[in-house]
């Protein structure tokens, strides 16, 4: 089995081991429950480096309060109030782990760490696993020098997500301002600044060569891509192909939360972006034809629209006719299951 790290500290000297052994070390950010998408990126980092450090954490910063209120607040703030029993020495006891309070994300770390291990890899490949506790934790203060076991006002205080963090002792936030507009930006507005930020964390305390991200999530990739060309990281930042089910189905850690029906009928979504390509590539040039097909075939399958889009790969805005090098991007909703999927035309 890997290597399992939890603790940030001891995470950034084993790297700056391997790098002092000069080994290239890379990365593969995750929320867990990982599945064959997780692994194909996980694949492509041992190709790409000599180490691969998988992290696990179910990010806060990115769920905006409508998304879990109706455990989270609750649960963080139950758990403040038994961290202010504790003594110092039981403190690595922590019972806030985010991974734990977002109870509507699925969560499998043995099987996680089985995949893992069941990855064949050479003798000089390794893959450590990084699952951090809560990487919002700095030691009991939260920031503004009130000390977290003090409890009290929590519940409010994680409901404020949207403006402080959530009570996470975090006010620093990354942003890349226009491309996270768009999109998934619209209906979900602090979900890529959680993404950049938690990103940027785990850049700082890995200090990866090289990080891999999937396709599946589009604009979080190239969000990630700019704000590494922005603020001079200097890390490689690798995107995926997406890696899809047999009957199309694009891979999520959310398909478990889809009835034996809505999975059935949550195949409109990739089964309408290819004949959308095929239909592009057969010559049509209308991008508001092209999405009505989609939006037709989605809605008549009981799903509910988030949006569709066809956007330029690189700048990510709206264009009106076909060209070479734009993703049609598609959020929809089938049941309490948001999916998003996408596909590149690169015809002319
Ligand atoms: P998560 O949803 O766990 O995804 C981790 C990585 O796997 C992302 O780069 C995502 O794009 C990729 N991925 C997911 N499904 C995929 C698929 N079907 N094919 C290819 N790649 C796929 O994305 C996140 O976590 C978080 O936002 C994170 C980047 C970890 C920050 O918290």
């Amino acid at each position: 089995e890997p290597e399992v790290i939890r603790d940030k500290e001891a995470m950034r000297r084993w790297s700056r081991g391997m790098r002092s052994q000069g080994k290239k070390i890379g990365l593969v950010p995750t929320m867990g429950f990982l599945h064959d998408g997780h692994l194909s990126l996980v694949r492509q980092s041992l190709a790409l480096s000599d180490v691969t450090v998988v992290s696990i954490y179910v990010n806060p910063g990115q769920f905006s309060p409508t998304e879990d209120l109706s455990t989270y607040p609750s649960d963080f703030s139950g758990d403040l109030a038994k961290l202010a029993a504790l003594s110092t020495s039981a403190s690595d006891v922590i019972v806030f782990s985010p991974t734990e309070d977002l109870s509507t994300y699925p969560s499998d770390f043995s099987g996680d760490l089985a995949k893992l291990a069941a990855l064949s890899t050479s003798a000089s490949d390794v893959i450590v696993v990084f699952n951090p506790r809560n990487l919002y934790d700095y030691d009991g203060d939260d920031g503004g020098g009130r000390k977290k076991t003090n409890g009290g006002g929590g519940g409010e205080r994680v409901v404020s997500c949207v403006e402080e963090g959530g009570g996470l002792g975090h006010e620093t936030w990354v942003r890349v301002e226009r491309l996270e507009k768009g999109l998934c930006g619209k209906s979900r507005p602090v979900f890529f600044r959680g993404v950049a930020t938690i990103v940027t964390k785990l850049f700082n305390i890995v200090e990866p060569d090289v990080a891999m991200f999937g396709k599946k999530d589009y604009q979080q990739w190239r969000i990630i891509q700019r704000m590494v060309r922005d603020l001079d990281f200097g890390i490689e930042i690798v995107g995926s192909d997406i890696a899809r089910e047999k009957d199309g189905l694009a891979m999520s850690s959310r398909n478990v939360h889809l009835s034996a029906e809505e999975r059935q009928k949550a195949l409109s979504i990739s089964r309408s972006l290819a004949m959308a390509k095929a239909s592009a590539e057969a010559g049509q040039t209308s991008c508001t034809e092209l999405k009505d097909m989609i939006i037709q075939e989605i809605v008549g399958a009981a799903g509910k629209i988030d949006y569709v889009e066809i956007v330029d790969q690189k700048t990510l805005e709206g264009v009106e006719e076909i060209k070479s090098g734009v993703v049609i991007c598609v959020a929809a909703w089938f049941g309490t299951v948001r999916l998003i999927d996408n596909i590149e035309i690169s015809v002319a």
